[in-house]
């Protein structure tokens, strides 16, 4: 814990978190040490940092300082002990499967992961001898039901991508430590600013820094976030052994766009907030699913275990996907691309796009219905967002 966040809170730690200012020579932001090696001071040195009884840095893929200054803020915001920060989002995915599992080893995991998530554990891991269940994991029970004795890992995203549908980590966490498993959280939709896993009992947090985490839509990244050392090194090993480090240039921007996260995680959940309840009253919109409706089905959930519901939404025409593709074609200021999490708002339909992966049979069992539209409000000026949709609705009737 840096000196200067220590017992502040979260909006702090995202500024000040980490080795800030520079130790070297006082620079207020992280330099980039774009540096594939390190020099050792003599052979003694260079002997004593290999055999680890010495700090200090000695190849980029094991350790840089200009990444580490990211891991250590990520660790700070999430209440971790320590993180890694890798080149995606899939490379932590990756990273995370190679610390974990081992053939025999069974998965349960929530039926709605991001489609190569899925992909990853269901058609990659299999390969090596690894089973898994995908499942509704907001319920508790089928959870419990779906354990076995070679159950190692309960992998859930929460809120769920595209559904929207909300675990209960607490208990979840339960579940896992329970059957001798570990509770790992997919926690990019929420962010460390709505929701913290670890302190609810999850034993590693993931996320594709991609998002909110830096925010601009400029920087694919990963991180995985431990709640104690011995995961820490654990998927540490795996990161060096798999090579899935991320960049030290790739930590800069990641470093600069934390600063904001409060805010604009903040800022795009007020404009989700308005967005949601003009989709929920509008005669052309069949549904919407978003954690802040009293309609959602874990409202209750929602409100214990985050504070706020963020700035995703679901949501399906009453012309289904004909009419979601006429809405994506004529909307002017989100623009349709997959992602999510950036400054600006951006729009696309899972079925055909980021859950495509999956067969027709799977996604409606997770509850992706053709026709759902996934909607990342981002913090453009409310008012034009809420006329620019009401607009395109307002054609559809
Ligand atoms: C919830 C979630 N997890 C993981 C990923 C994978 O991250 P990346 O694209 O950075 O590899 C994504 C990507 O969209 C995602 O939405």
């Amino acid at each position: 814990m840096s000196k200067h966040s220590k017992g502040m809170k979260l909006g702090t730690i995202a500024i000040h978190g980490g080795p800030q200012p520079d130790p070297r020579f006082g620079a207020v932001n992280v330099p980039i040490y774009q540096s594939s090696t390190f020099a050792f001071e003599n052979a003694e040195d260079g002997a004593a940092k290999f055999k680890g009884e010495r700090s200090g840095y000695i190849y980029t893929r094991i350790g840089n300082p200009t990444i580490n200054a990211l891991e250590e803020v990520a660790a700070e915001l999430e209440g971790g002990c320590c993180s890694v920060a890798l080149s995606s989002g899939m490379g932590a995915m990756s990273t995370l499967c190679f610390a974990v599992l081992k053939q025999g080893d069974h998965v349960v995991a929530t039926h709605s992961l991001y489609g190569p998530s899925r992909l990853f554990i269901e058609k990659h891991m299999s390969r090596y001898g690894v089973t898994s269940t995908f499942l509704d994991t907001s319920d508790v029970q089928a959870v419990k039901d779906a354990i076995r004795p070679e159950t190692k890992m309960i992998y859930i995203e929460t809120p769920a991508n595209p559904t929207m549908l909300v675990s209960d980590i607490q208990a979840l966490a339960q579940v896992a430590h329970e059957a001798g498993a570990i509770l790992v959280v997919d926690n990019t939709f929420a962010s460390p600013i709505l929701q913290r896993p670890l302190s609810l009992g999850a034993d590693i947090v993931l996320h594709s820094v991609t998002k909110f985490i830096n925010g601009h839509s400029d920087v694919v990244g990963g991180l995985l976030i431990a709640k104690d050392k011995e995961w820490g090194k654990k998927l540490r090993m795996a990161m060096k052994a798999v090579g899935t480090n991320m960049d030290p240039h790739q930590a800069y921007l990641v470093v600069r766009g934390i600063k904001t996260l409060k805010i604009r995680v903040l800022a795009a959940q007020e404009n989700a907030k308005r967005m949601a309840r003009l989709l929920d009253e509008h005669p052309a919109v069949e549904w919407v699913k978003y954690p802040g409706l009293d309609s959602h089905p874990q409202k209750d959930l929602v409100d214990k275990q985050m504070d706020g519901p963020g700035s995703l939404i679901a949501f399906e025409l009453k012309g289904g996907y004909e009419a979601g593709k006429k809405l994506l074609d004529n909307i002017q200021i989100p623009v349709l691309a997959v992602s999510l999490g950036g400054v600006e708002s951006l729009i696309q339909h899972p079925a055909s796009m980021t859950h495509a992966s999956m067969n027709h049979e799977e996604r409606l069992s997770a509850g992706i219905t053709d026709g759902l539209i996934r909607f990342s409000v981002g913090i453009e000026d409310g008012d034009d967002l809420i006329e620019d949709m009401r607009r395109v609705l307002d054609m559809l009737v």
